[in-house]
């Protein structure tokens, strides 16, 4: 299916097919990561910024390295030492950034929506890092891509997302994909974290952790979004470790391939316990790894997609893969 968007904003909006499409163009990016030539000119000529406005770590690096695996001009803007410190806007900054000539503002901000209002008001190609707790786009497209290149497929999957569903952008923007990709979703957590509206977006809630977890093929832990909730939400961490908290006892009961992940930074001991984070079924770093495929991709997509020049083979772990040309 030919990717027609200018901009990436959220998964809500985006069709099967066209998740389908981000997904196809990454494993052929990752292929393109794994020749002795890293580097393609997707985006030659183009400059890219990085608006991050909230903390980050991997996807702002990822970006950063997907960017420059394109050949795009880079520049981090941090909101640290800028002029937001002297009152400037938001709308203001990035107009001013595009009359740098920016192509494509990839931006992370504490307020959801910001990407969307951003699309509205500039010429320029907007890809949404990260919005308050409302998506987390890119995220949810490298979960997926590490859930079909574990398995083979995503349609028919048991998807247990455990612990702050309320407050993450992660779960929203995973419950999306997955569920329009065929996966049965189902969310745990304490339930003033887990409320049963989530229900209406087509997954299953359930406060009984050894039941949400028994039947799951992937079970994908969300650290406590502190930062976001404005009250107490449970007790103390111990409890929600004690109650929630992913240990070897949990493990032992779940199906012997089922897969951890972690969209990160990973609390040890809260959410999950050191020994499976960094044990053999735990996805954590693979999530990172396809990161920079699955940004190089929608980097590629959004700027108009194309030939790139070269072929890349693309295998995944439990499929036949034919070459695709990217
Ligand atoms: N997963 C994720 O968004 O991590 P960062 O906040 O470090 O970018």
């Amino acid at each position: 299916m030919p990717w027609t968007r200018k901009h990436l904003v959220d998964i809500e909006s985006l069709s099967a097919e066209e998740i389908v499409t981000v997904l196809d163009t990454a494993r052929a990016f990752k292929a393109v990561g794994e020749r002795a030539i890293k580097k393609v000119p997707a985006l030659r000529g183009k400059t890219v910024v990085n608006l991050f406005v909230e903390p980050s770590t991997r996807t702002r690096i990822s970006f950063e390295l997907a960017e420059q695996r394109l050949s795009a001009d880079v520049i981090n803007f941090s909101a640290e030492g800028s002029s937001f410190k002297k009152g400037e806007t938001l709308k203001d900054t990035a107009l001013n950034l595009q009359a740098l000539n920016a192509d494509f503002i990839v931006i992370r901000h504490s307020a959801s929506g910001a990407p969307h209002f951003l699309s509205r008001v500039l010429s320029a190609s907007v890809i949404n890092a990260g919005d308050g707790a409302h998506e987390h786009p890119t995220q949810a497209l490298l979960d997926a891509f590490t859930i079909r290149e574990q398995k083979g497929k995503i349609e028919g999957l048991n998807v247990t997302i455990l612990g702050d569903i309320l407050y993450s952008r992660v779960a929203r923007s995973n419950i999306w994909a997955l569920t329009k990709l065929g996966a049965k979703v189902t969310l745990c957590g304490p339930s003033t974290l887990v409320p049963r509206v989530f229900e209406q977006m087509g997954c299953r809630v359930t406060y009984n952790v050894e039941e949400a977890i028994r039947e799951a093929d992937i079970i994908h832990l969300l650290r406590i979004q502190h930062e976001r909730q404005r009250k107490t939400m449970f007790a103390s961490i111990n409890e929600y470790t004690t109650l929630f908290g992913l240990n070897k006892a949990r493990l032992a009961k779940t199906k012997p391939d089922a897969l951890i992940m972690h969209p990160g930074p990973i609390n040890r001991g809260v959410e999950i316990d050191s020994d499976i984070a960094d044990g053999d079924r735990s996805l954590i770093l693979d999530q990172v790894t396809n990161g920079l495929a699955v940004r190089m991709a929608v980097l590629f997509l959004v700027n108009g997609g194309g030939e790139i020049g070269g072929k890349a083979e693309c295998r995944m772990q439990n499929e036949e893969v034919p070459s695709q040309s990217v």
